[in-house]
């Protein structure tokens, strides 16, 4: 007899051989899934049996896993900053440093007063969840979100509609900050951006689950992987309100050159770095220099 169980172990086997970490887990959140339970309900109901149709759909599901598959493309769900959120083939998968990215703007807006409506651009958005997780937390603020991608730009418009903030998330198909020059938007308080940030040349280091299934125009950013940071920083002085913050997370070991880059556009005051939970330098953060003005100036 098929019972949950026995299926869940088995199930684990299966992807523990194929080197799929946390390898029960994920055969509870499949298993969890194919039967539309929590996963303290399959273990209340551990020897119910599975029917055929059930364990056909879990064996699907368990090959694309066993065959590093992410268990996000698997699930089309993910969270981020506790926040629900869709995930879809061809779009990046968030990566739970980037709430360190989310959590530093959300942070700096704090500091604004609370009466002030505040304006964000978010550059190659995704799924949303950055600019979701902003818009949630900072009630005045108005987020514009740009991705190269049309679906992410579809499925970012879809998480900002699933998490009740659309009508202060406007997501945006187009090249970097030109559709927010299309759609007349306001200058900014804050540009924040995870950008592609590989070189080219760690492409192929990079683990299966990641090279095999997510797109790498999400991911790949030139000989150094700087082409998108040093954009930004080089082009947002004018989409800035006066000492306006740009909010970047970054790669491993890319921190001297990134400061580097706001150092030689002798624009930028601040300058600043936050380390993720594994301590690598992950986020840099700058201010425009506006001597007379401080932080939240209008
Ligand atoms: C590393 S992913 C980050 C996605 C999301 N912000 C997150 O943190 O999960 C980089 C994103 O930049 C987008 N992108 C790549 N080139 C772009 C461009 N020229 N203009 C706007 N977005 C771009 C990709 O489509 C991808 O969604």
């Amino acid at each position: 007899m098929h019972r949950i169980v026995d299926i869940i172990s088995l199930s684990a086997k299966y992807l523990k051989e194929r080197g799929v970490p946390h390898a029960r887990l994920n055969a509870e959140l499949l298993l969890s899934d194919v039967l539309g339970k929590t996963r303290i309900e399959l273990y209340l109901e551990y020897d119910k049996p599975l029917v055929e149709r059930e364990l056909r759909t879990l064996r699907k599901l368990l090959k694309a896993r066993g065959a590093h598959k992410p268990l996000q493309y698997l699930l089309g769900r993910t969270e981020f900053f506790s926040l629900p959120f869709l995930i879809a083939e061809g779009v990046f998968i968030p990566r739970p440093e980037t709430e360190i990215l989310a959590r530093e703007v959300i942070n700096y807006l704090g500091t604004f007063p609370g009466t002030r409506e505040v304006v964000v651009f978010d550059v190659g958005t995704g799924c949303g969840c950055i600019a979701v997780s902003i818009a949630h937390s900072v009630d005045k603020c108005t987020v514009y979100a740009s991705d190269i991608s049309p679906e992410a730009i579809s499925l970012a418009t879809r998480n900002a509609e699933k998490n009740r903030v659309a009508e202060r998330v406007i997501a945006l198909q187009g090249d970097m900050f030109e559709p927010f020059i299309a759609c007349g938007a306001p200058k900014a308080d804050v540009i924040v951006s995870n950008p592609p940030y590989i070189a080219e040349d760690d492409w192929d280091s990079l683990p299966d689950e990641v090279k095999c299934y997510e797109p790498p125009t999400s991911l790949i950013a030139g000989k150094e992987g700087l082409d998108f940071l040093r954009g930004i920083i080089g082009s947002a002085e004018p989409f800035l309100k006066p000492a306006g913050g740009v909010f970047l997370e970054i790669g491993e070991g890319q921190r001297d050159a990134v400061v580097h880059l706001f150092d030689a556009e002798q624009k930028y005051v601040d300058i600043r770095t936050r380390c993720d939970y594994n301590g690598i330098e992950r986020v840099v953060t700058a201010n425009l220099r506006h001597a007379d003005k401080g932080r939240g100036a209008k």
